[in-house]
């Protein structure tokens, strides 16, 4: 081998070390946060005084939320029940036939699906209509007399 050809092939050696070096930051900020996963996080929804026995309250929580490369702001609703036994329930406010939103009619006493006329109890059962299942029912806990409820 010539010192010419030896001295070309160390040239694009030392090139093809040198680029592939370089392109490894780059690829990994690029393939890394879409496989990065979110953390469990509690959304703090109130005061526990600002719920009453007998009487849902939907509150709207807002929480960023990473898609991939993408961060976004999450608004969603819940409802807040206090059930006769002093036993506290996160609702979601969405209804399990076809996904609507479902509000809380106090003169029946239930959540009612507009959509459908599906009926839910205060407890998030269902009582008439098409729903399949129950509300959804989401983790919560109790910190200093605040709520705190965990979304998935
Ligand atoms: S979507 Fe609620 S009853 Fe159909």
């Amino acid at each position: 081998m010539s010192r010419r050809q030896w001295l070309d092939r160390f040239v694009k050696l030392s090139a093809t070390i040198v680029a592939g070096v370089l392109s490894v930051p780059p690829l990994v900020m690029l393939i890394v946060p879409a496989f990065r996963r979110e953390k469990e996080r509690w959304l703090k929804v109130g005061p526990l005084s600002d719920f009453r026995l007998g009487e849902p309250k939907a509150v709207t929580l807002a929480y960023q939320r990473r898609d991939g490369w993408v961060i976004r702001t999450v608004r969603t609703s819940v409802y807040v029940v206090v059930l006769p036994n002093g036993k506290v329930k996160v609702l979601s406010n969405i209804c399990t036939h076809a996904n609507c939103a479902v509000r809380w009619e106090r003169e029946k006493q239930a959540f009612f699906c507009p959509c459908h006329d599906g009926y839910f109890a205060i407890d998030g059962s269902v009582k008439a209509g098409p729903p399949p299942r129950p509300l959804q029912e989401f983790p919560h806990k109790v910190e200093n007399n605040f709520l705190f409820v965990r979304l998935s």
